[in-house]
């Protein structure tokens, strides 16, 4: 049964002008310890590809949020959701601490997308509940 769905476009340019503004603070505040360590190596390299990266998880977690019919409001947070990544290449949803004791409770599942064009990154979330006794 599908719980929630929930989307997100990001103007890069927005997040582009905040990185120059407050540096690698607005990434620490948006992205989880791992997905900062691959932001860190991605912007080292070619630091466009850093920008695209840290809009890329800025949408999918703002989809995640509506998905969970939660915005980001308490346990929903940026940090405590992190994409993770399949070895065939696909996103997944990898929560921490209280988002991930709330969203287990509920016996939920997250499916997430996303996708990329030369000014913004979009988002799709379907979330379903997989427990019969979630919710
Ligand atoms: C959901 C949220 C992260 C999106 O913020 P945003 O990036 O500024 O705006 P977006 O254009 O991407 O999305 C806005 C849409 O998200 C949807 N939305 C709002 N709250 C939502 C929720 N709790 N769950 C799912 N979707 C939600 C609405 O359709 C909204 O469109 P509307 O303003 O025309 O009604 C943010 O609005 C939020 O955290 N909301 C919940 C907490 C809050 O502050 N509520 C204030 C009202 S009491």
């Amino acid at each position: 049964m599908i719980y929630g769905i929930g989307t997100d476009i990001c103007d890069i340019r927005r997040i582009r002008a905040s990185l120059e503004r407050h540096g690698e603070r607005f990434a620490q505040k948006i992205l989880s310890d791992a997905e900062l360590t691959t932001w860190q190596a991605r912007s080292q390299r070619w630091p466009e590809r850093g920008v695209r990266y840290l809009a890329t998880r800025f949408s999918a977690k703002e989809a995640f949020s509506k998905a969970i019919g939660l915005g980001m409001r308490m346990p929903m947070t940026w940090r405590l959701c992190e994409l993770g990544q399949l070895p065939s290449g696909q996103p997944t949803i990898v929560l921490h601490g209280e988002l991930k004791a709330w969203f287990e409770a509920k016996g939920l599942s997250a499916h997430v997308s996303l996708t990329d064009e030369t000014d913004y990154a979009a988002s799709f979330c379907v979330v379903e509940v997989i427990s019969k006794t979630g919710i």
